[in-house]
């Protein structure tokens, strides 16, 4: 029960490795609110969770939704220890091939969203014990990727927007760690999407699996509990002298 007496709020957390940290949380002995804009997938994920969890529509984007949401959020069970911010999106295209409306999508689900999500969660952690708020940034934030001009760009301002939220904190005195998490290519429907552009494109879906797990030292794709044991970690006590940090858990690839 590494994760007893904490209360987090999950943005994207009806899928992927959002849905996999709730599971992830509520075994550890969290209770979680579970928001997303797919409000039929985060029910039942929060039905099937039972009493340690409820979910909440939001759409991180908006900042009325997060005024909206935050206290619905702190009403559930009371008050807030965390924020995991793991809304996002990933769309690949080219620079030849993306368009404006298509980067600025990908901008403010990744960006502006994590950006509220620090806002709204620095606000609702403040004068409490022991905050954390982990974001997901992505190893293709560190090194870009040609297919995907966006989303490293988006993932690339997470790590330092991370890092500035973190000194923040630190320098008011806030006890609020705030920390990223770095995957490499995670087998969800994000990577999904993915592999049916590689199909679409001519592949096989072996293929394509294998060309995205080739990249990666250890040769495979990471299963969705493995960035979620990162944020479990970094949403522990466990990681209480650890703020600004980038953990990567990407089988090697940034190494
Ligand atoms: N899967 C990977 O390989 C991988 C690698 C590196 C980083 N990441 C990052 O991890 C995070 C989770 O990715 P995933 O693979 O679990 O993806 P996923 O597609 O399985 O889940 C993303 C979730 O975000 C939600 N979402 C999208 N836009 C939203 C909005 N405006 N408001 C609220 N919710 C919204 C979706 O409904 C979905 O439930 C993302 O930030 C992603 O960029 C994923």
């Amino acid at each position: 029960m590494r994760l007893n007496d904490k209360i987090a709020l999950i943005t994207g957390g009806a899928s992927g490795i959002g849905a996999a940290t709730a599971r992830r949380f509520v075994e550890e002995g969290a209770r979680v609110v579970i928001c997303d804009l797919q409000a039929e997938k985060g029910e039942a994920l929060a039905a099937e969770l039972g009493e340690a969890a409820s979910f909440v529509r939001l759409d991180v984007t908006s900042e009325d939704s997060w005024s909206q949401a935050m206290p619905t959020a702190l009403s559930c069970f009371g008050r807030l220890t965390t924020v995991v911010n793991c809304a996002g999106v990933s769309i690949p295209a080219n620079i030849e091939d993306e368009t404006l409306e298509g980067f600025h999508r990908t901008m403010a689900i990744n960006v502006d969203g994590v950006f509220l999500g620090c806002k709204h969660g620095v606000a609702a952690l403040k004068g409490g014990r022991g905050g954390s708020i982990v974001n997901l940034g992505s190893t293709l934030g560190v090194r870009a990727g040609a297919i995907f001009p966006a989303y490293s760009a988006s993932k690339g301002a997470v790590r330092l927007l991370t890092r500035s939220v973190a000194l923040h904190c630190a320098e008011q005195g806030y006890d609020i760690r705030v920390n990223a998490v770095l995957p490499g290519a995670i087998h969800t429907e994000m990577v999904e999407g993915y592999v049916a552009a590689g199909v679409a494109a001519g592949g096989t879906r072996e293929a394509v699996v294998e060309g995205f797990a080739s990249v990666h030292p250890m040769k495979r794709l990471g299963r969705p509990n493995e960035p979620a044991e990162a944020i479990v970690f970094l949403a522990s006590d466990e990681s209480s002298f650890t703020t600004g940090a980038d953990l990567p858990v990407d089988g090697g690839f940034l190494a």
